[in-house]
């Protein structure tokens, strides 16, 4: 993969893609700014190489080719010009002469234009007439092959930022040299979007632990009651699937041994503690019990490497959230290297207040569950 040491920047206008896909509060105010931060070192490097204007080029929520004025990046150029101490303007069209003055400009949210998730080449160009060399930081969006992802890559001498290559190469380590006893820890609500995951790690992992939700497909496919927990039917033959698999190969695939039980998923519902996964009927498990926490905390503690994607159970609420919170707490006190999954994951650490208790904190989600499945991203891809 190409780096910024391997492209000349200097005197160039530069663009480059970023994931800025951040939440919002109700007034557009940025409420999680560490995707935007996380940019910054490369914005700094390329300015520090004497690049002669950086062209930011970003997407946020899906508005399908349409001007939707509540997904405008203006309220993130004002976030990205407060770190920067820069005023950050924001570019309305891809007119080259029609480009804002300024250091530093962000162009209005690429997937306005129709063509870009289609990855259509002539909007690729259009890009491409921008400037004079591609950078792409944008790791959470390197799963897409996009017009601003990977077709314009193809058209000007193109690198990666140091984001995106920090992310691909703390995540290809864990998979190709693992510090052991590497320790993966799957949680979420559907195991359908996990299993490629859990399969890449039955082969590497020496134990992967279990939690949210979509431990209820693994408990049915084991014969016990779910109750009216949140039960993917499509996860039950790849839970048993993958339960098969693990004791062929060796690998010690964990699951809760006790629950927390609520009968609706809310905070003031009445929580039910379980010593045992046979859930009652009109009971829901919503979180892993404190034999269970304990248990998987030893595991984390002792490991060598570990690996964390999605929750053990509605941590957003509190009555259920110890169990995820122990976790994150596992992973914070863990000496060995801890990588971090975004989206949930990364949530929960900071509701706990742990970001920085991490090796990585990776700032994909989609995009890590994809390079730890072994899958290439087209995004890297086309910078090699
Ligand atoms: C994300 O937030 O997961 C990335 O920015 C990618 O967004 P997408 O799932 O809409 O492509
Ligand atoms: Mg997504």
């Amino acid at each position: 993969m190409r780096t910024l040491d391997d492209l000349d920047v200097s005197g160039k206008v530069v663009l480059v893609r970023v994931d800025f896909n951040v939440p919002q509060d109700q007034d557009g105010r940025v409420t999680d700014d560490a995707r935007i931060r996380g940019a910054l070192p490369t914005l700094a490097e390329l300015r520090e190489k004497g690049a002669a204007k950086l062209v930011l080029m970003a997407h946020l929520g899906r508005p399908k080719g349409e001007r939707d004025p509540a997904l405008s990046l203006k309220p993130i150029a004002a976030r990205l010009g407060e770190l920067l101490e820069l005023d950050v303007p924001v570019a309305e069209s891809l007119d080259p002469s029609a480009l804002p003055d300024g250091e530093v400009v962000l162009l209005e949210n690429v997937r306005y234009e129709a063509g870009e998730t289609k990855d259509d080449p002539a909007l690729a160009a259009q890009y491409a007439a921008l400037a004079d060399v591609y950078v792409n930081d944008a790791f959470g969006a390197a799963h897409r092959a996009h017009a601003s992802t990977h077709g314009v890559a193809t058209l000007l001498p193109s690198a990666a930022g140091r984001l995106l290559q920090r992310e691909v190469e703390t995540l290809h380590g864990i998979l190709a040299a693992p510090q052991k006893p590497l320790v993966a820890i799957v949680g979420g609500a559907k195991v359908t979007d996990k299993i490629g995951v859990i399969d890449a790690f039955l082969d590497t992992a020496d134990a992967i632990l279990i939690g949210g939700a979509m431990c209820f497909p693994f408990f049915k496919a084991q014969g016990h009651a779910v109750g009216a927990s949140l039960c993917e039917e499509d996860g039950v033959a790849v839970a048993r699937r993958a339960l098969d698999d693990a004791a062929a190969k060796g690998c010690r695939l964990l699951l809760p041994t006790d629950l927390v039980l609520g009968e609706s998923f809310s905070a003031d519902t009445t929580v039910t503690p379980l010593d045992g996964v046979d859930v009652p009927d009109g009971q829901m498990g919503l979180d892993v019990g404190p034999r269970t926490a304990e248990g998987y905390a030893a595991e984390i503690v002792a490991a060598g490497t570990v690996f964390w994607n999605g929750p053990m159970g509605a941590f957003e609420l509190e009555p259920f959230a110890a169990g995820t919170k122990a976790v994150a707490e596992a992973v914070a006190a863990c000496e060995g290297t801890t990588v971090v999954g975004g989206g949930d994951s990364a949530a929960a650490l900071a509701q706990f207040g742990l970001e920085s208790r991490v090796t990585h904190l990776s700032t994909g989600g989609g995009a890590s569950l994809e390079l730890i499945e072994g899958k290439t991203l087209p995004g890297v891809e086309v910078l090699s």
